[in-house]
């Protein structure tokens, strides 16, 4: 006997009872047909480029190749070769890729939506896209969008690619951002300037949550920050020496600060529990699972661990703050390009900055696995997992 969903998907209840049998064999019955349990019906996911499924390349088209060279053939709005660990959560709970919010054409709401774009802060930015690449959406106008998503299905003729009224509340809500806090001033006033605001993006995060409780979110999923002082980009465009650098080639000082933040993060997440008790707020740390990336690559299957797939430069880092990867520029009358290496699938980092489809899986696995989720948080207990391939 499979298992049948407790809970019938959004819009079974408008069915005929013919219609609903027909749908209850179909569901519920052993055969081929069978849907998955699981535990959320839909994912609603706030961030930056780590896990943007095209909604700043909706806003700002377009993205060029070789981004999504390995899993979509061309770019599909992911910093990445591949998919995002976004995507492959979405996979494992049965539920297809999440639409982008901003995305117009070709969008399906019914199992969530995803309202990250690349480059978002969680504060408000100071300054502009055109100025220094800062997107507009930051957390504040994410939770908006979904404010705003809500309003639309709460409307009685709402449209067929909405959800069902129901949704929020058993929705799986992630959070993946605070990133470009952390590192878009970092060169300009340094690791105790940035220090002055971080404790104003724990509390942002805390707020927001709060916001998504009163909308009826119960579960969510939020996760830290990266040990960015490991990544290709920022070893080459942060001020360092090589006594600031650990035995891995990562900077030990940037890191630090990172894990410092982390804490904070965490505490303010654990605040947050005591006030919503019947909530599940989980500290997810994917920090830990991306260190151990960066230090021990090979135990992993991978090769390369500070070195970036898609540069331009070579040698240790291969990455070129002059050219992004997929762009070209004429330096001293030489065109150059970024081109992407032939295997990503041995490289932890895709462009210097955002982590290849192959670490990309390999974190997927440790969140679904449950351990580094602070409290436990076993997504394979909550759903019949479905393979990532
Ligand atoms: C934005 O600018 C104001 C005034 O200069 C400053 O106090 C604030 O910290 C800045 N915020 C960020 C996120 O840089
Ligand atoms: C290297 O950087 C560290 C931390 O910024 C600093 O304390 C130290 O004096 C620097 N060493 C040299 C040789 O510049
Ligand atoms: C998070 O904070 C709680 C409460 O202070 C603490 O018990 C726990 O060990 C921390 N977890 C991590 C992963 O830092
Ligand atoms: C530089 O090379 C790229 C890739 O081959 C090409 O698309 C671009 O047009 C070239 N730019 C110039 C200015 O020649």
């Amino acid at each position: 006997m499979r298992n049948c969903p407790l809970d019938p998907l959004p819009g079974f209840r408008l069915v005929s009872s013919m219609w609903f049998l027909w749908l209850f064999l179909l569901f519920c019955s052993s055969g081929p047909f069978t849907e998955a349990k699981c535990k959320f019906p839909a994912i609603f996911n706030f961030g930056d480029s780590n896990s943007d499924t095209g909604g700043f390349w909706a806003a700002f088209p377009a993205e060029h190749s070789p981004f999504g060279m390995t899993y979509f053939k061309k770019p599909a709005g992911r910093a990445s070769d591949g998919r995002l660990v976004i995507d492959f959560l979405a996979q494992a709970l049965g539920l297809p890729f999440l639409s982008p919010y901003l995305k117009s054409i070709g969008s399906d709401f019914r199992h969530g939506a995803n309202f990250a774009t690349a480059a978002s802060t969680v504060l408000l930015p100071n300054t502009s896209l055109f100025v220094t690449g800062i997107s507009p959406f930051s957390l504040a106008i994410q939770l908006n969008q979904i404010k705003d998503l809500q309003a639309h299905v709460l409307e009685p003729n709402h449209y067929g690619n909405l959800p069902h009224p129901k949704i929020f509340s058993k929705a799986l809500y992630t959070i993946d951002i605070g990133q470009n806090d952390f590192t878009s001033n970092l060169n300009a006033i340094g690791i105790e300037g940035v220090k002055q605001y971080l404790p104003q993006v724990a509390s942002q995060i805390a707020w927001t949550i709060k916001e998504l409780y009163d909308m009826g979110g119960r579960n969510f999923m939020v996760f830290n920050l990266a040990p960015i002082g490991c990544f290709p980009a920022f070893l080459t465009e942060l001020r360092h020496n090589i006594s600031d650098l650990d035995e891995y080639g990562c900077m030990i000082s940037y890191n630090n600060a990172v894990v410092d933040y982390n804490n904070m993060l965490n505490e303010t997440l654990h605040q947050v529990l005591d006030v919503l008790q019947d909530a599940s707020v989980i500290y997810v740390d994917t920090h830990s699972v991306k260190l151990e990336l960066f230090q021990h690559p090979k135990e992993h299957g991978l090769l390369y661990g500070t070195k970036a797939c898609c540069g331009h430069g070579g040698g240790a880092y291969n990455f070129d703050p002059e050219v992004f990867c997929g762009n070209s520029k004429v330096i001293n009358g030489i065109n150059i390009t970024a081109t992407a290496c032939e295997d990503p699938q041995n490289y932890v980092s895709w462009d210097g900055i955002h982590a290849t489809e192959a670490a990309n899986k390999i974190i997927t696995w440790a969140v679904l696995g449950g351990s580094y989720s602070h409290p436990f948080f076993p997504l394979s207990k909550l759903c019949d997992l479905q393979p990532i391939g």
